[in-house]
């Protein structure tokens, strides 16, 4: 595995890669990986004969009373991870050669954001998107690969990728999980022993929706408010948001009866966890389009 520090180098790299007329699968991320994240270059590996994974603390999509001088870091650590692996090229710019001067033009995402996580974090998509196009441009990918964890955020790029005519083809990965259930997260190791037993309630509340959903209940209030409930008795968390929508276009919906997410985000102490599960109007979550 080569590491990359400079945009010039990957610039000149993904050019001579482009010349063997190889596929890149691209794999952008914020470190402190974890099997989420190795789940995305296991598939990228599968399908591309060469494999880019970013490493990026993104300061942009971080607001002002967010983690981002606090977000967990760990180079070494991610470099035998990537390695091991199989990624072939691991980008690893600083912040001063992604942004070397305040930027005089970035994107703004107008649609699929007044809702989830873009409600309560205003200005979090447009940072992701702006960084997303500087990637996308330094390592030009026939592949890139996100999680369905942060649903949110593949729904706004999958509209990016449509929109600006990237010409690239989203991979959306499922959710790896701990043994218990909760989503693996970076930001799990915010959380203290007693809110880590608590945090798995969270994913037993999606399967409760689920449940319901497989009874045949079909309107979407009384599944939230089932679900709020169980959160509320079962964990110390406060809720930041319970809502279910259609995907990926993230529209309120009066009676479930096509593709949703049940969408949930819960802030303890100092992790603010988020989860979900995408399905079909039947329940199911397996053969979700975009
Ligand atoms: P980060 O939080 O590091 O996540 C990188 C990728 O890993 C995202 O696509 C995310 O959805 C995926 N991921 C995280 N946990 C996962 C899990 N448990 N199962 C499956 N996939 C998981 O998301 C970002 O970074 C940034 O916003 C980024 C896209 C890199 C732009 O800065």
């Amino acid at each position: 595995m080569q590491v990359i520090k400079t945009i010039q180098e990957m610039q000149q790299t993904v050019k001579k890669i482009k010349q063997k007329q190889s596929t890149i699968g691209f794999v952008p991320t914020m470190g402190y990986l974890h099997e989420g994240h190795t789940a995305l270059v296991d598939q990228a590996r599968k399908q591309n004969s060469i494999v880019i994974m970013s490493i990026f603390v993104n300061p942009l999509q971080f607001g002002p009373n967010e983690d981002f001088d606090k977000y967990p870091r760990d180079e070494m650590r991610d470099m035998k991870i990537a390695e091991e692996h199989g990624v072939d090229y691991l980008f690893l710019p600083t912040v001063d050669e992604m942004y070397p001067n305040k930027l005089g033009v970035n994107m703004t995402v107008i649609d699929r954001v007044d809702v989830l996580c873009g409600k309560s974090r205003p200005g979090h998509f447009s940072g992701v998107v702006t960084v997303l196009t500087k990637l996308f441009h330094v390592t030009q990918p026939d592949h890139v690969y996100f999680g369905r964890k942060d649903a949110q955020q593949v729904a706004v790029i999958d509209q990016m990728i449509k929109d600006l005519n990237f010409p690239l083809t989203l991979h959306m990965v499922p959710t790896v999980r701990e043994k218990d259930g909760l989503a693996k997260s970076s930001r799990n190791v915010y959380l203290t022993e007693s809110e880590r037993e608590e945090a798995v309630q969270l994913y037993h509340s999606l399967h409760l929706a689920q449940k319901k959903i497989f009874d045949g209940e079909n309107n979407p209030a009384i599944i939230v408010n089932e679900v709020k409930k169980y959160i509320q008795s079962n964990t110390s968390g406060a809720i930041d948001y319970v809502e279910i929508l259609t995907f990926p276009t993230l529209q309120p919906m009066d009676l479930i009866n096509q593709q949703f997410i049940i969408a949930i985000a819960v802030q303890f102490d100092k992790a603010r966890l988020i989860d979900n599960l995408i399905m079909s109007a039947d329940g199911k979550i397996d053969h979700i389009t975009l």
